[in-house]
């Protein structure tokens, strides 16, 4: 997708700052060497360099690397499908991304030859029903429209069981996973969210009924995600985990 950073700080500023949860979980030792799958703006990989360890950061996104560059960050545009390292990092990071990734099996095979033996894969994604409330009502408004949302729908929310099976299948041995919900208070609207992360379903309304397909959905959904003060949530379900690569 496309990323527009100005929406993105206005619209998105919280992802990083709840990222401090995983953050924690990775615990980054110096001298470490880890990579940042999806690493975005670079908020968190700059936070996880502070450390002492060496890290890399890649996203498909160019706008999104070159403000990681602009941070100092070791970062290029790649994509975590593609990625070929082997037996190189300490630990493979990610914050926010993995739902992006469809081809889940071939992201979690390149993440495991990409780590050292023993090395460790910490992440958060979205999880199974993951903003529930918005993807409904973005289906609603799109079969209004006569179009199929599951035909544009760029996300893959896995459950724990399904993710966890696929990175036993990899050969990791999952230390700790969980699920949960988390309502996040949104620093704008959903009108906002939608112009910065759904613009996947946007692919075949003509520009000029955009604005009109948002507000649509922002009011098929102002009955649960809006509270009395005015104030927009989105209902996000986040699954994170900590596998490790097995040691032979
Ligand atoms: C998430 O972080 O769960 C997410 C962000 C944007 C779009 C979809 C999901």
């Amino acid at each position: 997708m496309e990323w527009n950073v100005k929406d993105y700080n206005v619209n998105a500023s919280y992802v990083s700052e709840y990222g401090q949860g995983i953050l924690e979980l990775l615990s980054p030792q110096p001298e470490e060497s880890i990579l940042d799958l999806g690493c975005g703006d670079g908020k968190l990989t700059e936070k996880i360099s502070l450390s002492g360890c060496h890290v890399i950061g890649i996203d498909s996104s160019e706008a999104m690397i070159c403000e990681a560059q602009k941070r100092g960050i070791d970062a290029k545009v790649s994509s975590s499908e593609e990625i070929d390292y082997q037996n190189q990092f300490d630990a493979v990071f990610s914050n926010a991304a993995l739902h992006w990734m469809k081809d889940a099996n071939s992201v979690i095979r390149n993440v495991y030859c990409s780590l050292k033996p023993g090395g460790r894969f910490c992440a958060e994604l979205g999880g199974i029903n993951n903003v529930n409330t918005i993807v409904t009502e973005i289906y609603t408004q799109l079969s209004k429209r006569n179009l199929d949302g599951e035909l544009y729908n760029p996300w893959y929310f896995p459950d724990k069981e399904e993710y966890c099976m696929k990175l036993v299948k990899a050969g990791f041995v999952i230390k700790y996973a969980e699920i949960f919900k988390r309502l996040t208070l949104l620093p704008t609207d959903v009108a906002g969210w939608l112009k910065t992360f759904a613009k996947p379903f946007l692919r075949n309304i003509s520009k000029n009924q955009h604005d009109d397909f948002i507000q649509s959905v922002m009011i098929g959904v102002a009955d649960k995600l809006q509270n009395d003060q005015g104030q927009w949530f989105a209902d996000y379900v986040r699954l994170r985990f900590i596998a490790k690569k097995k040691v032979f």
